[in-house]
């Protein structure tokens, strides 16, 4: 297995980054982390609005979030404070079946048997410990803002995630969070007038756990892209 490390070019970040699951304890560097925040404010945007507002949490401040979200877990359906609907209801086939794919892939490479319920909501459950990682950053707007404006939040998102692979930092965007949009808010000091998207595990990867090496397929190209007038 070749290790990724820090990706010199926009072709290989591309290629190289995955989602994450896994991180070591070693710390991130506040410095390091404002330089890359830094660079991808020069995310485009619509009107360059720059709709995007982030919050950075590590040591004590992660610590008390994850309390605060894990109680809420713990309450079972009754804890949970969706902030949006994450996926479509229905959501039809072929998106269903990729996310049944990736999802199964990763349950997999944690030896966790497809049946197995509880071992599921286990590694769910990791979701909101940032899966081990030093950094935790939440990407909110104000909430009038709309679907273009969350578009803008993504064009950030992936910005930070290719110049984190850049710098030898790994990452997994997590809107799992978005499941306890009040309690992400509340510890965060934020008003109503805020909406959470997602939260954006950050640090080192662990490259000897299975969950950071399966593989994730993509839809083969002419799926999604009709060519005109070539
Ligand atoms: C906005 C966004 C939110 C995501 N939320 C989660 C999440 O809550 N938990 C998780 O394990 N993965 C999450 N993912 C990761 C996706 O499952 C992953 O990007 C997708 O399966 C493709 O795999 P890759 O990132 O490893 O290439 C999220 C990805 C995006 C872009």
């Amino acid at each position: 297995m070749s290790l990724p490390g820090p990706s010199t070019t926009v072709t290989a970040a591309m290629r190289d980054r995955r989602s994450v699951r896994a991180f070591t304890d070693q710390p991130v560097d506040r410095a390091l982390l404002r330089t890359i925040l830094e660079t991808a404010q020069r995310a485009p945007s619509g009107g360059n609005v720059q709709p995007w507002q982030v919050s950075v949490l590590t040591g004590d401040s992660l610590s008390a979030m994850i309390a605060a979200v894990g109680a809420r877990l713990a309450m079972g359906a009754a804890g949970s404070q969706p902030e949006y609907q994450i996926y479509p209801d229905p959501t039809p086939d072929p998106w269903m079946a990729r996310r049944y794919g990736v999802a199964y892939a990763m349950y997999e490479s944690l030896g966790i048997a497809r049946e197995d319920k509880m071992g599921r909501a286990m590694a769910m459950a990791n979701n909101f410990k940032a899966f081990g990682a030093p950094v935790l950053l939440f990407v909110h707007c104000q909430r009038f803002m709309g679907p273009p404006q969350w578009a803008d939040m993504g064009i950030w998102l992936q910005s930070v995630m290719l110049l984190c692979r850049e710098a030898g930092l790994d990452t997994c965007p997590q809107e799992a969070w978005a499941n306890f949009g009040q309690t992400v808010r509340d510890q965060l000091g934020l008003g109503d007038d805020q909406i959470l998207y997602t939260g954006l595990a950050i640090g080192h990867a662990d490259w000897s756990a299975p969950v950071n090496n399966f593989p994730v397929d993509r839809a083969p190209l002419d799926e999604v892209v009709s060519w005109h007038g070539f």
